[in-house]
């Protein structure tokens, strides 16, 4: 069943120019943005590096909307508290694969009054987050393999993105479903279908000639 919820729409500033991070996080909260989401990567639990949290506190001042951090990081739990202190931080989300107790992390992210998110890789089976079940508050299903913007949607994830809306529905949980990685109009358009609350898009926002526009479309 589609969710009746409107979509959130979260760019992703790892498809941004750096060069003038202030800019390009005004430019799409001006465009219509719900969210900024901030892919922090250590070049360890995914091949890639991208930035930390003073990147995340300098995007900050150049928006008033929610940032929504995803840490593809090994120890997410000794990075936590530095990122919930930075401004505007709402949801922290990590990866259920890192090596951390992922309950214990998803915990102390609540008890700091934020949204909790547990992320798993397309490999991971939905199975393994049931034990956790009751203790996230955003289930972030990716739809690439971590690590690097414009890569092409796995459609094979929208089977898990139906059983996740499938079996929140039936247990009464009320998590929020985020999709990240190649997410454009089309593929936006399937996962919504498919139960998801939260689109991440990166490529699709930032490459946009109007990116209002992209906004619009991808949420309709
Ligand atoms: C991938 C990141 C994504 C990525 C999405 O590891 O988690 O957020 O930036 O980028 P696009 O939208 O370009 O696929
Ligand atoms: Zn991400």
């Amino acid at each position: 069943m589609p969710s009746l919820r409107p979509s959130i729409i979260a760019p992703s500033i790892l498809a941004s120019n750096f060069a003038c991070l202030g800019d390009e996080v005004a430019s799409v909260t001006v465009a219509g943005a719900d969210w900024i989401h901030c892919d922090v990567m250590d070049g360890d639990f995914v091949p890639n590096i991208s930035f930390g949290s003073p990147i995340c506190e300098a995007a900050s001042r150049h928006t008033t909307i929610p940032l929504d951090i995803h840490l593809m990081i090994q120890r997410p739990d000794r990075y936590i508290e530095q990122f919930m202190a930075v401004k505007g931080v709402a949801s922290v989300t990590s990866h259920l694969e890192a090596n951390h107790d992922a309950g214990i992390t998803l915990d102390r992210v609540r008890a700091a009054g934020k949204k909790a998110g547990l992320s798993i890789k397309p490999g991971t089976p939905l199975d393994q987050t049931r034990a956790l079940f009751g203790r996230f508050d955003i289930l972030l299903i990716m739809t690439v393999e971590p690590g690097f913007g414009g890569q092409p949607f796995m459609t094979d994830m929208l089977g898990k993105i139906r059983e996740a809306d499938r079996l929140r529905t039936d247990l009464g949980l009320g998590f929020l479903i985020e999709v990240d990685g190649g997410i454009a109009v089309e593929t936006a358009k399937l996962c919504r279908e498919a139960g998801a609350d939260i689109m991440v898009a990166g490529t699709s926002v930032f490459q946009a000639a109007d990116r209002a526009a992209e906004i619009r479309a991808l949420r309709e």
